[in-house]
């Protein structure tokens, strides 16, 4: 018999064995391992829950929300993020992630929430069909855009490029309400709420927020989050078609500079990135190259971005060698009819991937 039940702190050890044994991927398998604090990744939201699934006194499965206000086609929403969906692979088909499921709705409903969401990599089948058969619809496409750092970038006005301080937050709020203010899912900051945001978000903080200046006015922004201290990834293995091309990129490797991929059994390390906001996209462009003249020291492999492939960002991204991964975004409604998602933008916060 299966229960379901709130995480305790009590727990994380068990969490942390139960996620490495759950592999993600289908054409690159990473192993992940989110030691010392299962619960980090969870850091970064306000109000969120954890469940296990227990049989025989033993944690054989985990999934999570994360319940907020947001806006939806102009009008006010409480949604809730699911993530965190892994089973013990010797206990799948089982019904268990449907039953964590319809404890999350439950949980959901009590909050009085209208929308549950979540996105699912395009090629995670399992996934697509458990959450289809428990009535979510596929609303749109999305990307993850996966910069290479590689070669070693010129910038031409590093002098106008620093660390966010704090009282730099209003005009770091502005420029990301101004951009993204007619995106769905985004709810504008207030001065309180954006230091609340980057306090809550584990290893992260001002600093790892870069502006770019200019005339005494903030013009971009950008924060990289290394997310390696959340959870470790690890190469287990490649399908056919990436071993084909990242032998070949190892071959071009020996003649000239090229992304370094890492082998089986090594980490791959990544910084995610976060409060991506500008006026004119030189002046991002300039804090993305000093991003990734960092992550090239700090020898990071990739540095990811989620976006709606039609916002404009993704023009500024594509000057970089990249890899993309898509993601179908999923909603499900409780209450009344689904918004119509395909209008607007949409915009997706880092800690939601
Ligand atoms: C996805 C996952 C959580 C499903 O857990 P589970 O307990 O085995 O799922 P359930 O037994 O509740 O399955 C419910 C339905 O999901 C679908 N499903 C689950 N596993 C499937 C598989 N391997 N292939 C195809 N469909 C599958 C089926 O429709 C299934 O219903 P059925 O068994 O009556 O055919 C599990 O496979 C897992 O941990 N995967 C690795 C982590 C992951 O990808 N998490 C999700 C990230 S979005």
């Amino acid at each position: 018999m299966i229960k379901i039940r709130e995480a305790t702190e009590g727990d994380n050890d068990a969490l942390v064995e139960l996620q490495k044994k759950c592999p993600q991927g289908t054409s690159l398998i990473l192993g992940i391992d989110s030691s010392p604090d299962y619960f980090a990744r969870s850091g970064p939201f306000k109000d969120w829950h954890v469940f296990v699934a227990i049989e025989n006194d033993i944690i054989v499965g985990s999934a999570a929300c994360a319940i907020r206000d947001t806006y939806i086609e102009s009008r006010e929403f409480k949604t809730a993020y699911e993530y965190g969906f892994i089973v013990d692979p010797h206990h799948r088909r089982k019904g268990i992630a449907v039953k964590l499921q319809e404890h999350i709705e439950h949980i959901a409903l009590d909050n009085n929430t209208d929308l549950l969401h979540l996105d699912i990599a395009e090629d995670n089948l399992p996934s697509i069909n458990l959450f289809s058969r428990m009535g979510f619809k596929k609303v749109k496409d999305c990307t993850t855009f996966s910069l290479m750092p590689y070669k070693k970038q010129k910038i031409t006005r590093e002098t106008n490029i620093r660390s966010m301080e704090k009282s730099d937050v209003d005009k770091v709020t502005s420029l990301i309400n101004e951009m993204y203010h007619d995106y769905n899912f985004f709810t504008p900051f207030q001065t309180r709420d954006f230091i609340e945001y980057v306090e809550r978000m584990p290893y992260f903080d001002f600093h790892n927020i870069l502006v770019f200046e200019d005339n005494g006015g903030v013009n971009a922004c950008l924060g990289y989050w290394d997310y390696n201290k959340v959870r470790k990834y690890i190469v287990q293995r490649f399908n056919w078609r990436l071993k084909a091309q990242t032998f070949l990129i190892r071959l071009i490797g020996l003649f000239t500079k090229m992304p370094k991929i890492p082998k089986p059994n090594n980490p791959l390390l990544s910084y995610n990135l976060t409060t991506l906001a500008y006026k004119n996209s030189e002046n991002i462009t300039e804090l993305i190259k000093h991003i990734v003249n960092m992550a090239i020291e700090n020898e990071i492999n990739f540095l990811h971005i989620p976006l709606d492939p039609e916002s404009q960002i993704a023009a500024v991204l594509s000057q970089f060698m990249h890899t993309k991964i898509k993601l179908h975004f999923f909603i499900k409604s409780l209450k009344q009819e689904p918004p119509n998602l395909r209008e607007k933008k949409l915009y997706i916060d880092i800690s939601e991937i």
